[in-house]
């Protein structure tokens, strides 16, 4: 199925096929900058991005593709520098946007507010994150981070750890992986922070086996252990974040006694859920995993204006 003209909300509704193509081109961007650092595949592109939260690796890394496509941006890189700041509701930003340009990238802290401006705009509409519900930009490099590091996305074993709740890069991350065949899902996370129950029933609904633990011993037996941030603007009571804060940090020590080949990723921002002595073990992949999202976004763009 052609990607032109898409929105790309959640990976919830994506096929098999669809990962594997997106996958497949994301390859040919990385090919494609190592051989030519600028191209002019989207010369004639112009593309919004709406960041109405904070964000360095999701905004740059897309401005990042932009340039290095060719296309030129327009940003808006927080919600007080909008009209947003005035009331504006997301449907009638991107009426606006719509006429002035070629795809629209946003990130803002609604759940759902994203396919609100999809729903409005005629122009392609790529979700940066919308509040605690999905970030399927993340999820899609970092599958791609998968491929490059274990050479495949079938058959894994998978821990996720931290804040599972909030964190909506495990939420996209669970479908995206979904349809190949995860050996298991490993929740790792103190039970007020766990998997929402509406994930943990689609997984299961999909035969995919599912432990829930609070035991970090038990995901460091997992091919990937895939750390997150405990999400402080996402909690309603701050006493509950202190509490729950530093539930899980991964060391150096931590990790040599796990699975050898084991490969750590986190989306970053980390606060210190990874002690940085693990940053030079050949299993921290997080930061080749955020480089690769310049190649994801690369793809995505292509594809959504329809030249890839
Ligand atoms: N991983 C991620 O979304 O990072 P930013 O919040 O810096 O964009």
């Amino acid at each position: 199925m052609s990607f032109k003209g898409r929105d790309i909300l959640s990976t919830v509704d994506m096929s098999k096929e669809d990962f594997l193509e997106i996958m497949k081109v994301t390859g040919k961007m990385e090919e494609l900058t190592k051989k030519e650092p600028v191209s002019n595949l989207l010369s004639d592109k112009i593309v919004a991005v709406l960041f109405m939260e904070p964000s360095t690796r999701t905004r740059l890394s897309f401005e990042t593709a932009i340039h290095r496509l060719g296309a030129k941006a327009i940003t808006v890189a927080s919600a007080a520098s909008s009209s947003a700041a005035k009331g504006e509701t997301l449907a009638d930003t991107a009426m606006t946007l719509d006429g002035y340009v070629d795809a629209i990238i946003v990130r803002q802290p609604q759940t759902g507010g994203a396919r609100i401006m999809a729903d409005a705009a005629k122009a392609p509409v790529i979700n940066g994150g919308d509040g605690a519900g999905q970030h399927p930009t993340q999820a899609l490099l970092d599958l791609y981070t998968i491929l490059k590091e274990k050479g495949t996305l079938e058959n894994l074993k998978i821990a996720m750890v931290g804040d599972l709740k909030y964190g909506r890069t495990v939420h996209s991350l669970s479908y995206a992986m979904a349809p190949f065949s995860p050996k298991e899902y490993i929740y790792c996370a103190p039970e007020e922070l766990q998997m929402p129950e509406e994930i943990v029933k689609d997984m299961a609904d999909r035969s995919i086996p599912v432990r829930k633990t609070a035991d970090i011993s038990e995901a460091l037996q997992a091919d990937i252990i895939y750390m997150t941030r405990i999400q402080r603007e996402r909690f309603e009571d701050p006493a509950q974040y202190e509490r729950l804060k530093g539930s899980f940090v991964l060391t150096r020590d931590l990790v040599k006694q796990g699975n050898p080949n084991i490969s750590v990723m986190h989306p970053l921002p980390r606060v210190d859920e990874i002690t940085t002595d693990v940053d030079d073990l050949p299993n921290a992949a997080y930061f080749r995993q955020a480089h690769n999202g310049v190649y994801l976004r690369m793809a995505l763009l292509a594809m959504v204006t329809g030249r890839a």
